[in-house]
């Protein structure tokens, strides 16, 4: 270089004075150069912030697990900010004991830890319609990965005794919303937990402190924050959050009684409308997630041109059950027009469908289950925009 560069030449602060010592950040926080790494809402979605969601910025992370103070919050009464030690978790209906449990109580179980994704049923809901929200965060980002450290609920429920006549479960929440969900037994026996723990720190209270529900696979509604209740009953409840809302409208005018499963999707986190290629022509990484609720993602394919031609992408980082998979594709860019896209393969031989696809099958009324293919368009500036090819 002719010029001299003062990022070399001039010595900077940071490099000329001590910093602050050990103590200064006992409970550590990003660098300030990252401020702009934030979950953000959309205004006009929802008539507060109470009763409301934000997304997780997917255009700002790397890997499979989202750090905890990033993870998309949905509340429909707040944030529910509870002493542990005022709490209890009560296990109530057709159980031979009923019985109520400290936060002490429950640690005295043995525990488990598992890596999952929680997706809410409302991801992606805004764009049946047509191409709406610019950017992976707001069209994606209704979705966390985290590593959780809890109880499987078959040892409490066990711990109680469930009599011959329980075939469903209602866990309950102790925010003012006091959510309900019904969750059949057998998948409260099988893959379940009480998690008291994310990514090794207590949850967040966004994230239901001091203990959720965690339901593998099954949409976010029935993961149960803040949870002080499991009723046990011979019959699903048919509370609000299962009837006038996470039920999937058909153009016939029937409502699909439950979809409890996440079909596998995956979205091009980079490049994406808020994370445009700056760098011009030449060497460019395409990155992106994906997921299913039915088990791994063998493979995701990315296209360059809108679905003409497909490559493979390259898979990096642990492929859990359930879990949030990274996918990698390097390519030299000519500088010319792209219509990005990824399509998930899941371990059950599932492809991810296109929107027309499963328009076709589920009219426009949905709102919640949109797991169709997401196009990204870029100029040959890098500038991208949210498209729909047809
Ligand atoms: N549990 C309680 N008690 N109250 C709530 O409002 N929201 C549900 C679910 N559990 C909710 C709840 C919904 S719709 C979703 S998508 C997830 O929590 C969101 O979990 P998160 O806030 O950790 O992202
Ligand atoms: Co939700």
């Amino acid at each position: 270089a002719q010029q001299p560069d003062p990022a070399i030449t001039e010595l900077p602060d940071w490099s000329r004075y001590n910093g602050e010592g050990v103590d200064a950040r006992p409970y550590g926080s990003p660098s300030e150069f990252e401020s702009h790494v934030v979950r953000r809402n959309v205004e006009w979605l929802t008539a507060d912030t109470v009763s409301s969601v934000n997304f997780t910025p997917l255009h700002e992370l790397d890997g499979i697990i989202t750090p905890n103070g990033l993870c998309f919050e949905r509340h429909h009464s707040g944030i529910a900010e509870i002493d542990p030690g005022q709490h209890r978790l009560m296990i109530n209906g057709l159980v031979e004991t009923p019985l109520v449990f400290t936060m002490e109580d429950l640690m005295r179980f043995p525990r488990e830890n598992r890596v999952y994704f929680l997706e809410c049923a409302a991801n992606s809901g805004m764009e049946w319609r047509g191409a709406q929200l610019n950017g992976c965060q707001y069209t994606h980002g209704m979705i966390h990965n985290v590593q959780y450290t809890g109880v499987p609920l078959r040892y409490i429920l066990q711990e109680a005794g469930l009599k011959s006549s329980a075939a469903w479960i209602l866990p309950e929440g102790a925010d003012a919303a006091a959510m309900t969900r019904s969750i059949p037994l057998e998948k409260a026996l099988d893959d379940c937990m009480v998690a008291f723990k994310m990514n090794g720190e207590a949850l967040r209270p966004e994230q239901g402190y001091p203990v959720r529900l965690v339901v593998p696979g099954w949409e976010g509604n029935m993961w149960v924050k803040w949870l002080r209740r499991i009723e046990v009953g011979d019959k699903p409840w048919h509370h609000r959050e299962e009837t006038s809302k996470y039920t999937d409208l058909f153009p016939s005018g029937k409502a699909r009684r439950f979809t409890w499963e996440m079909d596998a999707k995956s979205v091009i986190t980079n490049p994406s409308p808020q994370a445009p290629i700056a760098h011009g022509p030449g060497r460019t990484i395409i990155t992106g997630i994906a997921w299913s609720g039915r088990g791994t993602i063998p493979r995701v394919d990315v296209t360059l041109d809108g679905g003409k031609n497909w490559h493979q992408a390259r898979m990096s980082g642990p492929s859990f059950n359930k879990s949030m998979h990274r996918f990698y594709y390097e390519f030299d860019w000519d500088g010319s027009p792209l219509l990005l896209q990824s399509r998930a393969h899941d371990s059950t031989g599932y492809v991810q469908p296109t929107k027309e696809a499963l328009r076709e099958i589920r009219g426009e009324n949905s709102i919640y289950h949109n797991n169709g293919i997401q196009t990204w368009y870029v100029n040959e500036k890098g500038v991208v925009e949210n498209v729909e090819v047809s």
